[in-house]
């Protein structure tokens, strides 16, 4: 039955994705800022969409991190790793929190639910540019940066600006300069303002935005009222192959504003 309903977009998932310009929305009901259910049915959405559009044999799928996804990893259906091998990438290093939400912890459980395999990127999320440079020529690092610019999926969260910074660690002075620079949402270490524009950005080892364009499937995964800003902000930007997995509370108040 899911597949059936992935096939037939509701009026309002087409409505939400003309809206934000992308190919795809599914809405599942509820407000995942007061219902923890909502990660569970987007769990379950992302499975049956990975089976839909993934073909059978070897895929690569890389992730990003964050607390949605923590949540709905478990939700992944076993039957996605039937005929499949999938192997599940970090798209970026560590961010200074709790290791529950890090893309190294969720790729560990998504290949173990699916049967599959993972790799890990033990580093900082967040690197000097000297670092940056010589970390790209560590073999092992070269070889992983390979695989993510040969994905077959990506999926990642939606930030918002504000807090994924005090997630890093900024201090109140970098807080404030990035209030002032207007940025709303987070996503692949860039900082994007309400029209979309990048307004600052973090080094970082992993998924850089520019390649997100060559993935053939990339799953954003965001949802509760209180996203429905960052979401905004970032679609402009998102290609336009993005399929964007959130619920009524982000959704209604997206399609409310102008
Ligand atoms: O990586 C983090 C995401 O960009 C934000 O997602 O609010 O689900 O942690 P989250």
């Amino acid at each position: 039955p899911l597949l059936d309903r992935l096939f037939n977009a509701g009026k309002t998932e087409v409505e939400l994705a003309k809206k934000l310009g992308i190919e795809r929305t599914i809405i599942v009901p509820g407000n995942g800022d007061l219902q923890d259910r909502v990660f569970e049915e987007m769990g379950e959405e992302l499975s049956s969409a990975l089976d839909l559009l993934l073909p059978l044999g070897h895929s690569i799928i890389t992730i990003l991190g964050g607390a949605a996804l923590a949540k709905s990893a478990k939700y992944l259906s076993k039957s996605l790793g039937d005929n499949r091998q999938l192997e599940f990438i970090p798209g970026r290093g560590a961010l200074g929190e709790n290791v529950a939400t890090q893309s190294n912890t969720i790729v560990q459980e998504m290949a173990a639910r699916t049967a599959g395999k993972y790799k890990t990127l033990y580093l900082p999320e967040q690197v000097s540019a000297t670092a940056y440079r010589s970390l790209i020529r560590e073999s092992s690092i070269a070889d992983l940066l390979q695989d993510i610019s040969q994905s077959d999926a990506v999926i990642h969260g939606i930030g918002l600006a504000q807090e994924m910074a005090r997630r890093r660690g900024y201090d109140s002075i970098k807080l404030s300069e990035l209030r002032e620079k207007k940025a709303v949402t987070e996503c692949f270490g860039c900082f994007f303002d309400d029209k979309g524009k990048i307004v600052d950005r973090i080094t970082q080892v992993g998924l850089q935005f520019e390649s997100l364009k060559k993935i053939p499937h990339i799953f954003a995964f965001a949802c509760g009222a209180r996203k429905a800003e960052a979401i905004k902000a970032y679609m402009p930007n998102a290609p336009h192959q993005t399929w964007l997995i959130t619920d009524e509370g982000a959704s209604e108040k997206i399609l409310k504003e102008n």
